[in-house]
Protein backbone atom coordinates (compact mmCIF):
# COMPACT_ATOMS: atom_id res chain seq x y z
CA UNK A 1 0.00 0.00 0.00
CA UNK A 2 1.08 3.18 -0.59
CA UNK A 3 0.57 5.53 2.10
CA UNK A 4 -1.01 8.83 2.16
CA UNK A 5 2.53 10.28 3.45
CA UNK A 6 4.12 8.70 0.27
CA UNK A 7 1.69 10.28 -2.63
CA UNK A 8 2.70 13.60 -1.03
CA UNK A 9 5.92 12.84 -1.13
CA UNK A 10 5.70 11.67 -4.74
CA UNK A 11 4.13 14.97 -5.37
CA UNK A 12 6.55 16.93 -4.33
CA UNK A 13 9.04 15.11 -6.20
CA UNK A 14 7.50 15.20 -9.45
CA UNK A 15 5.27 17.82 -9.12
CA UNK A 16 1.35 17.53 -8.20
CA UNK A 17 0.37 17.88 -11.98
CA UNK A 18 2.66 14.39 -13.24
CA UNK A 19 0.67 12.60 -10.07
CA UNK A 20 -2.64 10.78 -11.01
CA UNK A 21 -4.72 9.12 -7.79
CA UNK A 22 -8.20 9.57 -8.66
CA UNK A 23 -9.56 6.12 -9.44
CA UNK A 24 -11.23 6.86 -12.93
CA UNK A 25 -7.50 8.47 -14.11
CA UNK A 26 -5.65 5.24 -12.93
CA UNK A 27 -7.89 2.59 -15.17
CA UNK A 28 -6.16 2.93 -18.71
CA UNK A 29 -2.89 2.21 -16.61
CA UNK A 30 -4.29 -0.75 -15.42
CA UNK A 31 -4.66 -3.11 -18.75
CA UNK A 32 -2.43 -3.24 -21.59
CA UNK A 33 -2.73 -5.36 -25.28
CA UNK A 34 -3.71 -8.40 -23.30
CA UNK A 35 -6.81 -6.74 -21.77
CA UNK A 36 -5.88 -8.22 -18.60
CA UNK A 37 -7.32 -5.66 -15.37
CA UNK A 38 -5.52 -4.51 -12.50
CA UNK A 39 -5.72 -1.53 -10.48
CA UNK A 40 -2.59 0.70 -9.82
CA UNK A 41 -2.67 2.76 -6.31
CA UNK A 42 -1.09 5.74 -8.45
CA UNK A 43 1.09 6.97 -11.62
CA UNK A 44 3.73 8.71 -11.85
CA UNK A 45 5.32 10.96 -14.94
CA UNK A 46 8.96 11.43 -14.37
CA UNK A 47 10.84 13.70 -16.41
CA UNK A 48 14.02 13.22 -15.06
CA UNK A 49 16.12 9.69 -14.48
CA UNK A 50 17.08 12.05 -11.52
CA UNK A 51 13.03 11.81 -10.84
CA UNK A 52 13.03 7.98 -10.89
CA UNK A 53 16.37 7.85 -9.07
CA UNK A 54 14.26 9.67 -5.81
CA UNK A 55 11.04 7.80 -6.80
CA UNK A 56 12.98 4.16 -6.52
CA UNK A 57 14.30 5.11 -3.23
CA UNK A 58 11.83 5.86 -1.71
CA UNK A 59 10.16 2.62 -2.92
CA UNK A 60 12.77 0.81 -1.56
CA UNK A 61 12.20 2.57 1.46
CA UNK A 62 8.40 2.40 2.12
CA UNK A 63 8.22 -1.24 -0.02
CA UNK A 64 5.80 -0.72 -2.63
CA UNK A 65 6.08 -2.17 -5.84
CA UNK A 66 6.92 -0.01 -8.98
CA UNK A 67 5.99 -0.78 -12.49
CA UNK A 68 7.62 1.10 -15.41
CA UNK A 69 5.32 1.59 -18.40
CA UNK A 70 5.71 2.15 -21.87
CA UNK A 71 2.82 2.61 -24.47
CA UNK A 72 0.81 -0.50 -22.54
CA UNK A 73 1.35 -2.48 -25.89
CA UNK A 74 2.39 -5.46 -24.17
CA UNK A 75 1.19 -8.75 -25.05
CA UNK A 76 2.24 -10.87 -22.33
CA UNK A 77 1.25 -8.50 -19.30
CA UNK A 78 4.57 -7.14 -18.93
CA UNK A 79 3.39 -3.56 -17.87
CA UNK A 80 0.91 -4.72 -15.78
CA UNK A 81 0.63 -3.22 -11.91
CA UNK A 82 -0.42 -6.79 -10.70
CA UNK A 83 0.46 -6.04 -6.70
CA UNK A 84 -0.90 -2.54 -7.36
CA UNK A 85 1.41 0.03 -6.46
CA UNK A 86 2.85 3.03 -8.87
CA UNK A 87 2.76 2.71 -12.41
CA UNK A 88 5.77 4.43 -14.06
CA UNK A 89 4.53 6.31 -17.41
CA UNK A 90 7.41 7.08 -19.61
CA UNK A 91 5.51 9.60 -21.93
CA UNK A 92 7.66 12.36 -20.94
CA UNK A 93 10.80 11.02 -22.09
CA UNK A 94 9.85 11.36 -25.44
CA UNK A 95 12.70 13.30 -27.13
CA UNK A 96 14.76 12.10 -30.52
CA UNK A 97 18.16 13.42 -29.25
CA UNK A 98 20.58 12.78 -31.84
CA UNK A 99 20.70 11.25 -35.11
CA UNK A 100 24.49 11.19 -35.75
CA UNK A 101 25.01 9.97 -39.32
CA UNK A 102 28.72 10.10 -39.45
CA UNK A 103 28.81 7.32 -37.42
CA UNK A 104 25.56 5.62 -37.89
CA UNK A 105 24.28 5.52 -34.33
CA UNK A 106 21.34 7.60 -32.42
CA UNK A 107 20.14 8.76 -28.73
CA UNK A 108 16.76 8.48 -27.97
CA UNK A 109 14.77 8.74 -25.37
CA UNK A 110 12.42 5.80 -23.81
CA UNK A 111 8.78 6.68 -24.46
CA UNK A 112 9.45 8.00 -28.38
CA UNK A 113 7.04 5.71 -30.73
CA UNK A 114 8.81 3.58 -32.97
CA UNK A 115 6.77 4.32 -35.99
CA UNK A 116 7.99 8.39 -35.45
CA UNK A 117 11.72 7.05 -34.53
CA UNK A 118 12.34 5.11 -38.18
CA UNK A 119 10.35 7.98 -40.33
CA UNK A 120 12.89 10.34 -38.50
CA UNK A 121 15.73 8.26 -39.24
CA UNK A 122 14.60 7.23 -42.96
CA UNK A 123 14.10 11.23 -43.79
CA UNK A 124 18.33 11.39 -43.58
CA UNK A 125 18.24 7.98 -45.70
CA UNK A 126 19.08 5.02 -42.71
CA UNK A 127 17.13 2.66 -41.59
CA UNK A 128 16.28 1.40 -38.37
CA UNK A 129 14.58 -2.26 -38.93
CA UNK A 130 12.82 -3.72 -36.01
CA UNK A 131 9.31 -2.99 -36.64
CA UNK A 132 6.74 -4.76 -34.18
CA UNK A 133 3.17 -4.76 -35.52
CA UNK A 134 2.32 -2.16 -32.58
CA UNK A 135 5.22 0.28 -34.42
CA UNK A 136 2.29 2.61 -34.39
CA UNK A 137 1.84 2.94 -30.82
CA UNK A 138 4.62 0.95 -29.08
CA UNK A 139 7.44 3.08 -27.94
CA UNK A 140 11.42 2.29 -28.17
CA UNK A 141 11.54 1.43 -24.52
CA UNK A 142 9.05 -0.91 -24.38
CA UNK A 143 10.31 -2.58 -27.29
CA UNK A 144 14.03 -2.63 -25.57
CA UNK A 145 11.96 -3.96 -22.42
CA UNK A 146 10.43 -7.41 -24.54
CA UNK A 147 13.31 -7.39 -27.30
CA UNK A 148 10.41 -6.85 -29.59
CA UNK A 149 11.23 -8.32 -33.01
CA UNK A 150 8.42 -7.66 -36.44
CA UNK A 151 8.11 -8.50 -39.62
CA UNK A 152 11.38 -7.61 -41.10
CA UNK A 153 13.33 -9.52 -38.40
CA UNK A 154 14.12 -12.75 -40.81
CA UNK A 155 16.79 -10.53 -42.88
CA UNK A 156 17.48 -7.46 -40.16
CA UNK A 157 17.30 -9.06 -36.76
CA UNK A 158 15.28 -7.97 -33.48
CA UNK A 159 15.49 -5.03 -31.12
CA UNK A 160 18.82 -6.51 -29.67
CA UNK A 161 20.91 -6.60 -32.54
CA UNK A 162 20.52 -2.46 -32.48
CA UNK A 163 21.18 -1.16 -29.16
CA UNK A 164 24.43 -0.10 -28.46
CA UNK A 165 24.09 1.41 -24.86
CA UNK A 166 21.43 2.32 -22.57
CA UNK A 167 20.74 4.59 -19.58
CA UNK A 168 18.99 3.50 -16.78
CA UNK A 169 17.91 3.53 -12.87
CA UNK A 170 18.97 1.02 -11.06
CA UNK A 171 16.00 -0.76 -8.19
CA UNK A 172 18.15 0.76 -5.96
CA UNK A 173 17.98 4.31 -7.21
CA UNK A 174 21.78 4.48 -8.84
CA UNK A 175 21.62 5.63 -11.92
CA UNK A 176 23.89 3.90 -15.12
CA UNK A 177 25.24 3.92 -18.55
CA UNK A 178 25.74 0.38 -20.19
CA UNK A 179 27.34 -0.46 -23.47
CA UNK A 180 28.91 1.92 -25.81
CA UNK A 181 28.47 4.41 -28.03
CA UNK A 182 30.62 3.23 -30.51
CA UNK A 183 30.25 0.80 -33.31
CA UNK A 184 31.42 -2.07 -31.01
CA UNK A 185 32.86 -2.81 -27.07
CA UNK A 186 33.84 -5.58 -24.93
CA UNK A 187 34.89 -4.04 -21.40
CA UNK A 188 32.65 -5.96 -19.12
CA UNK A 189 29.83 -7.89 -19.10
CA UNK A 190 27.62 -6.99 -21.65
CA UNK A 191 24.74 -5.69 -18.69
CA UNK A 192 23.23 -3.93 -22.25
CA UNK A 193 21.97 -7.34 -23.11
CA UNK A 194 20.78 -8.23 -20.32
CA UNK A 195 18.42 -5.30 -19.35
CA UNK A 196 17.15 -5.86 -23.04
CA UNK A 197 14.24 -8.31 -22.91
CA UNK A 198 14.57 -8.60 -19.20
CA UNK A 199 10.57 -6.60 -19.08
CA UNK A 200 11.34 -3.77 -16.82
CA UNK A 201 12.50 -6.16 -14.03
CA UNK A 202 15.97 -5.59 -13.47
CA UNK A 203 16.18 -1.18 -14.35
CA UNK A 204 14.40 1.73 -15.39
CA UNK A 205 15.14 2.19 -18.81
CA UNK A 206 15.30 6.12 -19.88
CA UNK A 207 17.33 6.59 -22.66
CA UNK A 208 19.52 4.11 -25.29
CA UNK A 209 22.35 4.67 -28.19
CA UNK A 210 20.63 2.50 -31.37
CA UNK A 211 22.72 1.38 -34.16
CA UNK A 212 21.24 2.71 -37.50
CA UNK A 213 22.15 0.74 -40.66
CA UNK A 214 21.84 2.77 -44.70
CA UNK A 215 18.42 2.70 -45.88
CA UNK A 216 17.99 0.25 -48.41
CA UNK A 217 17.33 1.66 -52.13
CA UNK A 218 14.36 -0.18 -52.98
CA UNK A 219 11.72 -2.82 -51.99
CA UNK A 220 9.57 -5.33 -53.64
CA UNK A 221 6.33 -7.03 -51.86
CA UNK A 222 4.76 -10.06 -53.39
CA UNK A 223 2.12 -12.49 -52.15
CA UNK A 224 1.54 -16.44 -52.62
CA UNK A 225 -1.24 -18.03 -51.85
CA UNK A 226 -1.58 -22.09 -51.46
CA UNK A 227 -3.99 -24.68 -50.84
CA UNK A 228 -2.82 -25.74 -47.75
CA UNK A 229 -1.10 -23.93 -44.53
CA UNK A 230 1.58 -26.87 -43.95
CA UNK A 231 2.23 -26.36 -48.11
CA UNK A 232 3.06 -22.38 -47.29
CA UNK A 233 5.15 -23.35 -44.64
CA UNK A 234 7.31 -26.24 -46.21
CA UNK A 235 7.90 -23.08 -49.02
CA UNK A 236 9.08 -20.66 -45.95
CA UNK A 237 11.73 -23.42 -45.56
CA UNK A 238 12.52 -24.12 -48.97
CA UNK A 239 13.15 -20.25 -49.13
CA UNK A 240 15.21 -20.33 -46.11
CA UNK A 241 17.26 -23.40 -47.63
CA UNK A 242 17.67 -21.75 -50.72
CA UNK A 243 19.82 -19.09 -48.62
CA UNK A 244 17.64 -16.35 -50.01
CA UNK A 245 16.62 -14.10 -47.10
CA UNK A 246 13.63 -11.77 -47.33
CA UNK A 247 13.11 -8.66 -45.67
CA UNK A 248 9.80 -10.06 -44.24
CA UNK A 249 8.15 -13.81 -45.03
CA UNK A 250 4.68 -13.65 -42.98
CA UNK A 251 1.74 -16.24 -43.17
CA UNK A 252 -1.17 -15.72 -42.66
CA UNK A 253 -3.03 -19.48 -42.60
CA UNK A 254 -7.14 -19.18 -43.64
CA UNK A 255 -9.01 -18.35 -40.81
CA UNK A 256 -6.64 -15.39 -40.73
CA UNK A 257 -7.02 -14.55 -44.58
CA UNK A 258 -11.02 -14.68 -44.05
CA UNK A 259 -10.49 -11.89 -41.25
CA UNK A 260 -8.30 -9.20 -43.33
CA UNK A 261 -9.47 -9.69 -46.79
CA UNK A 262 -11.02 -6.61 -47.16
CA UNK A 263 -8.46 -4.77 -45.45
CA UNK A 264 -6.19 -6.40 -47.84
CA UNK A 265 -8.06 -5.14 -51.07
CA UNK A 266 -8.19 -8.93 -51.32
CA UNK A 267 -9.33 -11.63 -54.18
CA UNK A 268 -8.81 -14.89 -52.32
CA UNK A 269 -8.27 -17.62 -55.47
CA UNK A 270 -10.57 -20.39 -54.46
CA UNK A 271 -9.10 -23.00 -52.54
CA UNK A 272 -6.66 -21.50 -50.62
CA UNK A 273 -5.30 -22.50 -47.49
CA UNK A 274 -3.09 -19.88 -46.74
CA UNK A 275 -0.64 -17.29 -47.56
CA UNK A 276 2.68 -16.13 -47.85
CA UNK A 277 3.36 -12.08 -47.88
CA UNK A 278 7.18 -11.92 -48.61
CA UNK A 279 9.21 -8.39 -49.13
CA UNK A 280 12.91 -8.30 -50.44
CA UNK A 281 14.79 -5.02 -50.37
CA UNK A 282 17.96 -3.74 -51.36
CA UNK A 283 19.40 -2.31 -54.40
CA UNK A 284 17.39 -2.39 -57.20
CA UNK A 285 19.14 -5.45 -59.24
CA UNK A 286 19.57 -7.72 -55.60
CA UNK A 287 16.16 -6.88 -55.33
CA UNK A 288 14.74 -7.72 -58.87
CA UNK A 289 16.81 -10.93 -58.84
CA UNK A 290 15.71 -12.28 -55.04
CA UNK A 291 11.63 -11.52 -56.36
CA UNK A 292 12.40 -13.57 -59.27
CA UNK A 293 13.90 -16.68 -57.32
CA UNK A 294 11.24 -16.22 -54.52
CA UNK A 295 8.53 -16.30 -57.36
CA UNK A 296 10.23 -19.51 -58.92
CA UNK A 297 10.13 -21.28 -55.85
CA UNK A 298 6.59 -20.24 -54.83
CA UNK A 299 5.57 -21.57 -58.46
CA UNK A 300 7.13 -24.75 -57.99
CA UNK A 301 5.92 -25.52 -55.19
CA UNK A 302 2.14 -25.13 -56.32
CA UNK A 303 1.45 -21.54 -55.27
CA UNK A 304 -2.04 -21.42 -56.84
CA UNK A 305 -1.67 -17.75 -57.47
CA UNK A 306 1.33 -15.49 -57.16
CA UNK A 307 0.68 -11.65 -56.98
CA UNK A 308 3.30 -8.70 -56.80
CA UNK A 309 2.41 -5.07 -55.49
CA UNK A 310 3.22 -2.82 -57.99
CA UNK A 311 2.77 0.44 -56.42
CA UNK A 312 3.79 1.61 -53.12
CA UNK A 313 0.49 1.96 -51.86
CA UNK A 314 -1.00 -1.16 -52.74
CA UNK A 315 1.96 -2.73 -50.55
CA UNK A 316 1.77 -0.09 -47.91
CA UNK A 317 -2.06 -1.36 -47.47
CA UNK A 318 -0.79 -5.07 -47.50
CA UNK A 319 1.42 -4.42 -44.39
CA UNK A 320 -1.08 -2.40 -43.06
CA UNK A 321 -3.68 -4.95 -43.08
CA UNK A 322 -1.09 -7.67 -41.49
CA UNK A 323 -0.40 -5.93 -38.59
CA UNK A 324 -4.18 -5.80 -37.68
CA UNK A 325 -4.51 -9.42 -38.30
CA UNK A 326 -4.25 -9.69 -34.07
CA UNK A 327 -7.39 -7.08 -33.50
CA UNK A 328 -9.33 -8.41 -36.31
CA UNK A 329 -9.13 -12.00 -35.22
CA UNK A 330 -11.59 -10.61 -32.91
CA UNK A 331 -14.43 -10.88 -35.60
CA UNK A 332 -14.41 -14.70 -35.11
CA UNK A 333 -15.21 -14.53 -30.98
CA UNK A 334 -14.90 -11.86 -28.47
CA UNK A 335 -11.82 -13.83 -26.35
CA UNK A 336 -8.75 -15.09 -27.42
CA UNK A 337 -5.01 -16.06 -25.93
CA UNK A 338 -2.02 -15.10 -28.33
CA UNK A 339 0.50 -17.24 -28.16
CA UNK A 340 3.87 -16.69 -29.54
CA UNK A 341 6.38 -19.49 -29.94
CA UNK A 342 9.22 -20.53 -32.17
CA UNK A 343 10.07 -23.39 -33.90
CA UNK A 344 12.69 -24.27 -36.33
CA UNK A 345 11.57 -23.30 -39.77
CA UNK A 346 12.94 -26.93 -41.20
CA UNK A 347 9.77 -28.26 -38.74
CA UNK A 348 6.80 -25.61 -38.78
CA UNK A 349 4.89 -27.97 -41.27
CA UNK A 350 5.20 -30.45 -38.09
CA UNK A 351 3.59 -27.67 -36.32
CA UNK A 352 1.22 -26.45 -38.46
CA UNK A 353 -0.18 -30.23 -38.49
CA UNK A 354 -0.88 -30.49 -34.89
CA UNK A 355 -1.83 -27.22 -34.44
CA UNK A 356 -4.62 -28.05 -37.18
CA UNK A 357 -5.44 -31.57 -35.33
CA UNK A 358 -5.66 -29.65 -32.02
CA UNK A 359 -7.75 -27.11 -32.96
CA UNK A 360 -10.37 -29.54 -34.26
CA UNK A 361 -10.44 -31.43 -31.12
CA UNK A 362 -10.88 -28.36 -29.17
CA UNK A 363 -13.80 -26.81 -31.85
CA UNK A 364 -11.87 -23.67 -31.03
CA UNK A 365 -10.68 -21.68 -34.13
CA UNK A 366 -7.24 -21.49 -33.68
CA UNK A 367 -5.71 -18.29 -36.40
CA UNK A 368 -2.25 -19.07 -37.10
CA UNK A 369 -0.12 -16.49 -38.85
CA UNK A 370 3.14 -14.15 -38.12
CA UNK A 371 6.99 -14.21 -38.81
CA UNK A 372 7.27 -17.61 -40.37
CA UNK A 373 10.54 -16.50 -42.10
CA UNK A 374 11.64 -16.91 -38.33
CA UNK A 375 9.59 -19.78 -37.33
CA UNK A 376 7.91 -17.78 -35.27
CA UNK A 377 4.00 -18.02 -35.52
CA UNK A 378 1.40 -16.39 -33.41
CA UNK A 379 -1.37 -19.14 -32.77
CA UNK A 380 -4.56 -16.98 -31.35
CA UNK A 381 -6.82 -19.66 -30.00
CA UNK A 382 -10.24 -18.01 -29.81
CA UNK A 383 -13.02 -18.19 -27.55
CA UNK A 384 -15.96 -16.92 -25.82
CA UNK A 385 -15.81 -16.52 -22.23
CA UNK A 386 -19.44 -16.70 -21.78
CA UNK A 387 -19.52 -19.88 -22.86
CA UNK A 388 -19.77 -22.55 -20.23
CA UNK A 389 -16.36 -24.85 -20.72
CA UNK A 390 -14.51 -22.76 -23.46
CA UNK A 391 -12.03 -20.67 -21.56
CA UNK A 392 -10.64 -23.75 -19.90
CA UNK A 393 -10.43 -26.03 -23.21
CA UNK A 394 -8.83 -22.73 -24.64
CA UNK A 395 -6.14 -22.92 -21.42
CA UNK A 396 -5.52 -26.52 -22.02
CA UNK A 397 -4.95 -26.05 -25.06
CA UNK A 398 -2.10 -23.84 -24.89
CA UNK A 399 -0.60 -26.11 -22.17
CA UNK A 400 -0.54 -28.97 -25.33
CA UNK A 401 0.61 -26.79 -27.64
CA UNK A 402 3.86 -25.84 -25.38
CA UNK A 403 4.36 -29.49 -24.85
CA UNK A 404 4.35 -29.79 -28.71
CA UNK A 405 6.79 -26.72 -28.84
CA UNK A 406 9.39 -27.81 -26.63
CA UNK A 407 9.17 -31.27 -28.32
CA UNK A 408 10.16 -29.54 -31.34
CA UNK A 409 13.02 -27.76 -29.85
CA UNK A 410 10.98 -24.49 -29.68
CA UNK A 411 11.02 -21.80 -27.74
CA UNK A 412 7.42 -20.31 -25.79
CA UNK A 413 8.17 -16.89 -26.44
CA UNK A 414 9.68 -15.60 -29.95
CA UNK A 415 9.13 -11.43 -28.88
CA UNK A 416 5.95 -10.78 -26.57
CA UNK A 417 7.91 -11.84 -23.30
CA UNK A 418 6.93 -14.02 -20.47
CA UNK A 419 5.19 -11.03 -18.58
CA UNK A 420 2.39 -12.99 -16.65
CA UNK A 421 1.15 -14.84 -18.72
CA UNK A 422 3.77 -17.26 -19.79
CA UNK A 423 4.96 -16.99 -16.12
CA UNK A 424 3.12 -20.27 -14.92
CA UNK A 425 4.73 -22.54 -18.09
CA UNK A 426 8.68 -21.05 -17.98
CA UNK A 427 9.49 -24.13 -16.10
CA UNK A 428 8.88 -26.30 -19.25
CA UNK A 429 11.86 -24.63 -21.09
CA UNK A 430 14.30 -23.24 -18.33
CA UNK A 431 15.38 -25.96 -15.78
CA UNK A 432 15.64 -25.07 -12.26
CA UNK A 433 19.55 -24.12 -12.08
CA UNK A 434 18.59 -21.97 -14.73
CA UNK A 435 15.62 -20.19 -13.44
CA UNK A 436 17.52 -20.06 -9.54
CA UNK A 437 20.48 -17.92 -11.43
CA UNK A 438 17.66 -15.76 -13.14
CA UNK A 439 16.36 -15.39 -9.61
CA UNK A 440 19.61 -14.55 -8.19
CA UNK A 441 20.35 -12.30 -11.19
CA UNK A 442 16.93 -10.60 -10.07
CA UNK A 443 18.09 -10.05 -6.35
CA UNK A 444 21.14 -8.69 -7.12
CA UNK A 445 19.81 -5.70 -9.11
CA UNK A 446 16.16 -5.31 -6.78
CA UNK A 447 16.59 -6.84 -3.45
CA UNK A 448 13.91 -5.71 -1.83
CA UNK A 449 12.06 -6.72 -5.17
CA UNK A 450 10.03 -3.39 -5.89
CA UNK A 451 10.48 -3.08 -9.55
CA UNK A 452 7.85 -4.69 -11.35
CA UNK A 453 6.77 -7.94 -8.79
CA UNK A 454 4.96 -11.11 -10.06
CA UNK A 455 6.77 -11.01 -13.57
CA UNK A 456 8.68 -13.78 -15.22
CA UNK A 457 9.06 -15.96 -12.36
CA UNK A 458 6.56 -18.45 -11.45
CA UNK A 459 7.08 -17.81 -8.09
CA UNK A 460 7.91 -15.10 -5.30
CA UNK A 461 11.06 -13.89 -5.57
C1 LIG B 1 2.17 -9.42 -34.75
O1 LIG B 1 3.17 -9.83 -35.33
O2 LIG B 1 1.11 -9.12 -35.34
C2 LIG B 1 2.22 -9.29 -33.28
O3 LIG B 1 3.49 -9.55 -32.78
C3 LIG B 1 1.29 -10.30 -32.73
C4 LIG B 1 0.12 -9.77 -32.10
O4 LIG B 1 -0.04 -8.54 -32.01
O5 LIG B 1 -0.66 -10.62 -31.66
ZN1 LIG C 1 4.72 -10.53 -34.18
Amino acid sequence: MISGQTLQTLSSILGPEHLLTRQEDLIPFGTDATKLRFMPEAVAFPGTPEEISRILQLANQELFPVIPRGAGSGKSGGALPVEGGLVLAMDRFNRILEIDRRNLVARVECGVITARFQEAVEKVDLFYPPDPASIHISTLGGNVAECAGGLRAVKYGVTRDYVLGLTAVLPTGEIIKTGVETAKGVVGYDLTRLLIGSEGTLAVVTEMVLRLIPKPASRRTMMAFFDSASATVETVSEIIRSKIVPTALEFLDRTCIGCVKEDMGLAVPEGSGALLLIEVDGDEGLARKEAKRVKDICTRRGALEFRSASRLRDSERLWEARRNVSQSVYKLRPDKISEDIVVPRSRMAEFIGFLEELASRCDLPMAAYGHAGDGNIHVNILFDEKIPGQMETARAAVKELFAKVIALRGTLSGEHGVGITKAPFIEMELSRPVLELMGRLKKAFDPRGILNPGKIFPYKI
